[in-house]
């Protein structure tokens, strides 16, 4: 039988489709009380792994089990996990209601459950439709009531919000934060990171079937570098004080402000009021997560064909700037950054070729 642990391991898992390494020696976990995002972009294995991990897909390589056993050895496995896959199929003539009949019955849970289940996700008023008719929206959460029935542990949904309208979206959010405060374990996929930044605290991030980022999303947010920019009567003179002061990343700006790092705006303005320089206004900018989601990922579809790197077996270059210091500084308005704008990787950061953890690359 399972253990009963709510967990989700993956663990050095590969797919192969042909010439196409869909999920690339994976590893990860997922434990309850928590809701983990899943983020790549499109095609970097998120719904193969999760395929395999619900046993429709038989990996090339490794394992993906829940509560310690893979999905075909669950027992009941609506009980402990339920899923909401891309382009669930319903019976276009079958009502929600039926459809959900249908399951309940399957798996052994009373009627009554059934309409339980549509009101929890706003389906109530359609009870009697016929699913045919549903838009995809409300098709997410016929799916995703269904995938409630059995009372599951465990919860993995990939790309929830395709469809869902804002209030859905908002309400989706509320649910599974509360649901993985009941102790349980949520795993949720999507391409878009700001789509699920309010929803996850933990995250994995693919890219080329392989993970590049494991670990607390608040870990992400930190390493993130902030900086202040600064108006003062005198630029010169400010970048010279603050570097007296021992501040070491003090950088005038073409327009005629100075960029700060590694500093508070109580900091500056106490270093610029010793030196008499007369400060007009201070600026606090935070670099956009979803642009060092983008430097993460993006290798999959750097020069070259991608494909052809996965066939070659050959690991992705490591995010662009990682391990030095950001050297282009903050990008000016309109412009791409050069370079991510953490200065280290966070702990956390896979370098391709190196999984800490998981007993390592074979
Ligand atoms: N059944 C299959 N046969 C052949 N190739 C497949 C199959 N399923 C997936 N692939 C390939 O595996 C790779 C990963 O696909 P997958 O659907 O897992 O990506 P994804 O991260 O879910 O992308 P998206 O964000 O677009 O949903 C892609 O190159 C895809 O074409
Ligand atoms: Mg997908």
């Amino acid at each position: 039988m399972h253990d009963g642990s709510g967990r989700i391991a993956v663990q050095n898992l590969t797919k192969q489709f042909g010439a196409v390494t869909a999920v690339n020696n994976l590893s990860f976990t997922v434990d309850p009380g928590s809701v983990t995002g899943f983020l790549g972009p499109n095609g970097a294995g998120k719904t193969t792994t999760l395929r395999m991990l619900l046993g429709l897909v038989t990996p090339t390589s490794g394992a993906a089990t829940i509560n310690g056993r893979p999905h075909s050895q669950l027992g009941n496995p609506a009980r402990v996990v339920g899923a909401v896959l891309e382009n669930e199929g319903f019976h276009p003539k079958r009502t929600a209601r039926n459809h959900l009949r249908v399951y309940a019955a399957a798996i052994g849970v009373p009627d009554q459950r059934v309409d339980e289940m549509l009101g929890l996700v706003g389906l109530a008023p359609a009870a009697d439709r016929k699913a045919g008719g549903f838009s995809l929206g409300m098709r997410q959460r016929l799916a995703l009531a269904t995938a409630l029935l059995g009372d599951p542990q465990v919860l993995v949904l990939d790309e929830p919000s395709n469809g869902l309208d804002p209030e859905g979206i908002a309400w989706l959010r509320t649910f599974l934060r509360s649901f993985a405060q009941q102790g349980r374990t949520v795993l949720v996929s999507s391409h878009l990171l700001s789509e699920v930044e309010q929803t996850i605290d933990q995250v994995v991030i693919v890219s080329a079937g392989m993970t590049r980022y494991y670990g607390p999303l608040e870990q992400l947010r930190a390493s993130q570098q902030s900086r202040v920019l600064v108006q003062s009567a005198d630029a010169n003179a400010l970048v010279t004080a603050l570097r007296e002061a021992g501040l070491n990343q003090v950088e005038p700006t073409p327009d005629g402000r100075v960029a700060v790092s590694g500093a508070t705006v109580q900091q500056i303005g106490d270093i610029s009021a010793k030196a008499s320089i007369a400060v007009y206004g201070m600026q606090e900018e935070k670099a956009d997560l979803e642009q060092l989601f983008f430097q993460l990922t993006s290798p999959q579809y750097g020069a070259g064909a991608p494909y052809q790197q996965q066939q070659q077996q050959q690991q992705p270059p490591p995010p662009p700037g990682w391990g030095g210091p950001p050297q282009g500084g903050f990008p000016q308005s309109g412009q791409q950054p050069q370079q991510p704008y953490q200065q280290t990787p966070p702990p956390g950061f896979q370098q391709p070729g190196q999984q800490q953890g998981w007993g390592g690359q074979q």
